[in-house]
């Protein structure tokens, strides 16, 4: 098992994961294989999410020459991926080949840099544009976010996700996250999931992660 289960959240150890972070991680990684690493990962964070958060079943098979059993994993038509606008988009399309069956959803939600991180570590956060698909209780609903850092945008994403019924799991996927914004998120959504590849060590005055990959979204976008 490559997820292990922290106080603050769950990290995915897969040492390829981990490999593919340090790429993202890398000042020197341009934009395409910066894109493009976000979508490895996204994959493997599939795989991993497949192997430690998904039962299997046993069912018989008949092979070209014999019957046997085989095993198949339950619940893949019962997956929603939710891609929170605009960085998670790669980080998406790697679920995407981990889930190829998978309902998407869209969230436009993005935080007021202008006004600055107020005093309890929070943004101001608009969301203008809101698209899922029906969420049903059977459903296991994947939010993907590369940068988890204060919060506050996830915490605008989980509020309309959960207006609507409440999926059996729900998980914040992430591939870095900071520590103010796993104790947020735990407080204010006790029964969600956080799975990160990384909890890293702080927030900078601006509310970047420390020490983190810098911009998600400009580094995949190049709209720096
Ligand atoms: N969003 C990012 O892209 N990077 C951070 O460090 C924080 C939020």
């Amino acid at each position: 098992m490559t997820i292990e289960d922290r106080d603050e959240a769950s990290v995915v150890t897969h040492a390829l994961a981990r490999d593919e972070l340090s790429n993202l991680r890398d000042v020197e990684t341009e934009q395409v294989a910066f894109r493009k690493g976000l979508v490895r990962l996204g994959r493997i964070c599939g795989y991993e999410i497949i192997d430690g958060r998904m039962e299997t079943e046993y069912v018989s098979i008949q092979t070209p020459l014999t019957d046997t059993m085989g095993e198949r994993v339950k619940g893949l038509d019962d997956v929603v991926i939710v891609n929170v606008l605009r960085a998670a988009t790669p980080f998406v399309e790697g679920l995407l080949k981990a889930f190829p069956r998978a309902r998407q959803g869209v969230i436009s939600a993005s935080r007021d840099e202008e006004a600055g991180m107020t005093e309890d570590g929070s943004f101001p956060i608009t969301v203008d544009y809101v698209k899922l698909p029906e969420i049903r209780p059977e459903d296991t609903v994947i939010v993907a976010d590369p940068m988890l850092a204060t919060g506050s945008t996830m915490e605008a994403v989980l509020e309309e996700i959960l207006s609507g019924p409440e999926p059996e799991d729900l998980i914040v996927l992430s591939a870095v996250a900071a520590p103010p914004g796993l104790v947020r998120l735990n407080e204010a959504f006790p029964d969600v999931e956080l799975l990160t590849v990384s909890i890293d060590e702080k927030l900078d005055d601006d509310g970047y992660i420390v020490p983190g990959l810098g911009d998600a979204g400009d580094r995949a976008f190049r709209t720096t």
